[in-house]
């Protein structure tokens, strides 16, 4: 039986490539996008994402119902140095071939999760928490339905990418990833712990793009310009897999390692908004993945690729 995912996200660069993996992955149900404002607003997050379920050819079946357009409490941010002014690094796609649901994401993630409650489905996050806390709020009993959310997220050893201590999408809306990460619900959480160690280097590019079907080649392009925003937003070109990592988390967990943790988040205002903090203990319900086999992520990457 295919596994039944839902992915909410902001695509973004790295989102879009976590989505074509996911659509390329044969024993992956991919029931709905929902879409949240973060790298950009939540329009274009969603535009986007009809964008990418086009390129991937599943524009009549997917719905992409747009979720929150602002955090929860804080003042919004957006990552347009990391991704573009369109949030796809300006690349030319063919626009959607298919409508925006009506539904709200929160909605479509409370629907979709009261309809799973005979096959619990795992919840993949790629962007601010915003969505899965509403629906949390709304609706509780969505906890029967959900097998594990993975999300990517945090930063504890390696340090922020958006601030010192704190990474995007919980600097985002922390108040939301704290309520996500005191859920109870099994979490596996790919921070920049681990994703710091999965570079998009040349040859693995190559790799990528040495698939060759056009699903393989849009990934190529929106890896090289993730690179490309990443090195003139910072000083390494070689660009950390973000997105990505949490669909191949779900396809191939043997490629991660971690240990079990309570995470909290840093909620109040000042230098540390946002930050993961984790305590490591055999009874926490999140594993936070520290390493993995970055080889084996791209040629996984490569192989999902291939399912198109
Ligand atoms: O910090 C990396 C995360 O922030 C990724 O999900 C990227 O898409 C941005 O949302
Ligand atoms: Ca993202």
């Amino acid at each position: 039986m295919k596994r039944q995912i839902i992915i909410d996200c902001d695509p973004g660069l790295d989102d879009a490539v976590a989505l074509l993996a996911a659509f390329g992955a044969a024993d992956l149900d991919v029931l709905a996008l929902t879409t949240v404002a973060g790298n950009v607003k939540g329009p274009q997050t969603a535009l986007n994402a009809q964008i990418i379920r086009g390129v991937a050819g599943r524009g009549g079946e997917v719905p992409v119902c747009a979720g929150a357009p602002l955090p929860i409490l804080r003042d919004q941010v957006t990552a347009e140095d990391f991704h573009g002014s369109t949030g796809l690094g300006n690349i030319d796609f063919p626009a959607p071939n298919a409508p925006l649901s009506d539904e709200h994401g929160v909605n479509a993630l409370i629907r979709l999760c009261r309809a799973a409650t005979t096959n619990p489905l795992t919840l993949v996050i790629t962007g601010p928490m915003t969505n899965l806390a509403l629906a949390l709020v709304m609706a509780p009993d969505i906890k029967d339905a959900i097998a594990e959310i993975v999300l990517m997220g945090g930063a504890d050893r390696e340090g922020g990418n958006i601030t010192p201590f704190s990474e995007f999408n919980v600097f985002a809306d922390p108040h939301a990833a704290a309520a996500v990460f005191g859920c109870g619900l099994p979490i596996r959480a790919l921070s920049l712990d681990v994703t710091h160690g999965i570079r998009t280097t040349k040859t693995r590019l190559a790799k990528v793009r040495a698939v060759g079907n056009r699903q393989a080649l849009a990934v190529g392009d929106l890896l090289d310009a993730s690179c490309k925003l990443e090195f003139s937003a910072n000083t390494d070109r070689d660009a950390p897999l973000h997105d990505p990592s949490t669909v191949i988390a779900v396809t191939r967990p043997d490629l991660f390692e971690g240990r079990r943790a309570h995470v909290s988040v840093v909620t109040e205002s000042g230098e540390q908004l946002g930050r993961t903090r984790v305590r490591f203990a055999e009874d926490g319900p999140v594993l936070w993945y520290e390493s993995a086999d970055a080889d084996g992520v791209f040629d996984e990457l490569c192989r999902l690729l291939e399912g198109y």
